[in-house]
């Protein structure tokens, strides 16, 4: 009986502990509540200052607006103090050493985030708090704060921000309520990882500010939160496709200008970049230092419409025709001599397939028929004097050929050697962009 009875005193005995305690805790609270006024500063000597330890853990930045300056960060505050009026003797309670208690039920240290980007202002989190015998106090409240940060874009989408979380007791100053760091940094051991801010850290300083001449110090703490912005999807999404885009502006210049086409591919890829550099545009402060992203887009377009610009010149050079006038002998040996060479430019259609071979010349003397006089005495003079006509129209056309033929030569030797220069321009400035890059 007493073997199989043993398990059921045991049980027994642990209830009665158990409600023993409860019974204890429950007259502790009595007690200590007696005399208690959660309002005023539990101090025992006034003219000392009560030490509240603040430690802060970043569990997630929920969201950082690059527009309106905010940082919406999810933060466990932990603060640690001595109540001077909530201490008990152990030995008198069973042995009861910790309680957990309503917050409300005990004086709290007003600290407060100052650079609060909130609109409403409701007070911390009525989370319970540790209440130990000899009087420490630790409160643990999860927090979601909106705190206002300087966003700095100029290095979009390869900048690094740094956000400013200050805590600071709003009605006591540095002689009644102390506030001490309990690390030198903030707590980045539950940190979630934010698909777009990688967190390099978040140093802490203490600042203690005197308002005045000889007023009272105002101690606050500062967390910095070192972001780093991930620019992976800026890259893909931005970036890369306007990169892309403005390969297309030097290949306007190789088009041929008999498409027509030419004008309305520089048109089409100055509205693309348009686009992209709205999409930007909208999501940054609207500051005077534009980001990196956009100086690349406002040269890419200054680029495109200059080489659109060119283009109509070269396509009035290209459409000369028949009425214009022959080229000028500069434009000859500069032109069709040197940089036909230079930019590979050699014939007219030579990049369709081989030119056809030409078939026997004929060529006509200034007067075929005259000179041999004795053979075609007997041709009438008139006759004569057709084929001669036929033959100086035929020579003037040829002529004016050769010279539509020599102003769409220079068109397109001048349209090749842009469409090299605006590559290596297009080249260069993607270069810059990324050498920008950290
Ligand atoms: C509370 O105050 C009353 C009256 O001032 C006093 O009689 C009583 O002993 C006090 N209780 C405690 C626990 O200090
Ligand atoms: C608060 O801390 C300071 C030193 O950091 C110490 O001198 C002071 O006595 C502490 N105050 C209390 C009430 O413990
Ligand atoms: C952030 O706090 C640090 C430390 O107090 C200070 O040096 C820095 O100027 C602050 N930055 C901003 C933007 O206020």
């Amino acid at each position: 009986a007493m073997i199989r009875g043993h398990p059921v005193s045991l049980g027994l005995l642990l209830l009665l502990i158990h409600s023993a305690q409860g019974h204890y805790a429950q007259k502790l609270l009595n007690d200590l509540m007696e005399n208690y006024s959660s309002a005023l500063r539990p101090v025992d000597d006034t003219d000392r200052a009560l030490n509240v330890t603040l430690q802060v853990t970043l569990s997630q930045i929920k969201d950082m607006d690059e527009r309106n300056q905010v940082l919406i960060a999810y933060l466990w505050i932990r603060q640690t103090w001595h109540d001077a009026y909530l201490k008990w003797n152990k030995e008198d309670y069973d042995g009861l050493d910790v309680i957990h208690i309503p917050s409300s039920l005990v004086w709290r240290p007003d600290l407060v985030l100052y650079n609060k980007a909130d609109d409403d202002f409701s007070g911390p989190m009525d989370t319970n708090v540790r209440l130990r015998y000899n009087g420490e106090i630790t409160w643990d409240a999860p927090a979601i704060t909106k705190s206002s940060c300087v966003v700095d874009v100029s290095y979009f989408p390869f900048d690094s921000q740094e956000c400013n979380l200050t805590f600071g007791s709003w009605t006591y100053n540095g002689n009644q309520v102390d506030i001490i760091m309990g690390m030198d940094s903030g707590d980045l051991s539950d940190f979630v990882e934010n698909v777009e801010w990688e967190c390099r850290g978040m140093p802490a300083t203490k600042n203690v500010i005197m308002y005045g001449c000889c007023s009272d110090p105002y101690p606050d703490i500062t967390y910095t939160v070192l972001l780093q912005r991930r620019s992976s999807f800026y890259i893909f999404n931005l970036l890369l496709p306007c990169f892309l885009i403005s390969f297309l502006a030097p290949l306007g210049f190789y088009l041929p200008a008999d498409s027509g086409e030419k004008v309305s591919l520089g048109v089409t890829v100055l509205l693309a970049l348009t686009v992209f550099q709205l999409m930007v545009a909208e999501s940054m402060p609207p500051s005077e230092s534009v980001p990196l992203i956009g100086k690349y887009y406002i040269a890419t377009m200054t680029m495109v419409t200059a080489s659109t610009s060119l283009t109509i010149f070269i396509m009035n050079i290209h459409f000369c025709g028949v009425e214009a006038k022959p080229v000028p002998h500069w434009a000859k040996v500069l032109i069709i001599d040197y940089m036909s060479k230079i930019c590979f430019v050699y014939e007219v259609g030579e990049n369709c397939a081989s030119p056809l071979p030409q078939g026997p010349t004929v060529t006509f003397g200034p007067c075929v028929f005259c000179t041999h006089g004795s053979g075609f005495a007997g041709m009438d003079t008139k006759l004569v004097r057709n084929v001669e006509y036929i033959a100086n129209c035929f020579r003037e056309q040829r002529a004016t050929c050769a010279k539509g033929a020599e102003w769409k030569k220079i068109a397109k030797v001048m349209d090749r050697f842009f469409m090299w220069i605006f590559f290596i321009m297009v080249f260069l400035m993607s270069i810059l962009i990324i050498g920008k890059a950290p």
